[in-house]
């Protein structure tokens, strides 16, 4: 009876997991988050902790110790072993000003994109990077006239750690190569370096903290034109409120960290995925764009 009651208690937990847009494990072996207790992403930005009140009582976030179970009363159902020595849990938010100026001061040393990449690697500020697998940086060119910015990398990157490798990247690169624009000539990149959980849009704060990088990421590329691709990527890089659909095709000024560059929206590859009719519109401005870029290189 217990056996079916515990069953029926981990498919309800599953099929939560499931709504929550969990689609895999992030690892082949599964994490035991209480061990690492407090060292959550982001932990490093935090204020040191408060003194303990004067009165003794825990800080409103603190998470109580575990209390030492009381002794069993005859006959009942034996304690379960609480673990350890793992210390409590704290569930604790990043200090975004503080994770965004500790990755502003750490972007600013990066003088090749390897060591943006290494600088990244190390960095704990985003608490995105708890349940991606890989660092999703860039692919295509180091330096490069045209730079493609997306919104977040999704299962096929995370698994990959490389950029639009996915349906959604295959069809970019197919636009690409018709608009004659090989893998060597563009750099491809996204608002954010990991996973978010469920493939959900990043929120403002993600993508305002992985922001200094990719501010030095563009100054290191140092594009003619960038391309945000969708809503996500267009709102946060063009500062407007503006939906995709107004914004695509408008070719405007852009700076981005101490970088000045042209700027031209359009739709996201996955979008033209659930919508093909809407791929004559996306042509449309890739042609633009490249008219843009052979035109900028006559003398
Ligand atoms: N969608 C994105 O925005 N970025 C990727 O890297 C893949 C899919």
């Amino acid at each position: 009876m217990q056996d079916q009651t515990t069953a029926a208690a981990l498919v309800q937990v599953l099929e939560w997991y499931r709504a929550m847009g969990v689609t895999d494990l992030v690892d082949a072996e599964p994490t035991n988050w209480l061990e690492s207790a407090n060292r959550v992403p982001g932990q490093a930005f935090l204020p040191a902790a408060s003194p303990a009140p004067r009165n003794g009582a825990p800080a409103s976030r603190e998470v109580r110790p575990a209390q030492p179970a009381p002794p069993a009363a005859p006959r009942a159902a034996p304690a379960r072993p609480t673990p350890s020595a793992a210390p409590p849990r704290q569930f604790v938010g990043t200090a975004p000003d503080a994770a965004v100026a500790s990755a502003r001061s750490e972007a600013a040393r990066a003088k090749s994109l390897a060591e943006l990449q290494a600088i990244l690697a190390r960095f704990d500020g985003c608490s995105l990077k708890a349940t991606a697998k890989s660092l999703v940086f860039y692919r295509g060119a180091e330096r490069a006239r045209l730079m493609f910015i997306g919104e977040a990398p999704g299962r096929d990157e995370d698994q990959e750690g490389k950029p639009f490798v996915g349906r959604a990247g295959q069809l970019l690169d197919k636009m690409l190569a018709a608009a004659g624009l090989s893998d060597a000539e563009v750099h491809i990149t996204n608002i954010v370096y990991w996973r978010p959980p469920g493939n959900r849009t990043p929120t403002p704060q993600e993508a305002q903290v992985c922001r200094p990088f990719l501010e030095r990421q563009v100054e290191l590329v140092a594009p003619d034109v960038i391309v945000p691709l969708g809503g996500a990527a267009a709102k946060h890089l063009l500062d407007v409120a503006d939906g995709i659909m107004k914004l695509r095709g408008r070719l405007m000024p852009i700076a981005v960290g101490r970088h000045q560059a042209k700027a031209m929206a359009t739709l996201h590859p996955a979008y033209l995925l659930r919508t093909p009719a809407a791929k004559r519109q996306a042509w449309r401005d890739l042609l633009a764009i490249r008219a843009l870029l052979d035109g900028a290189s006559k003398p």
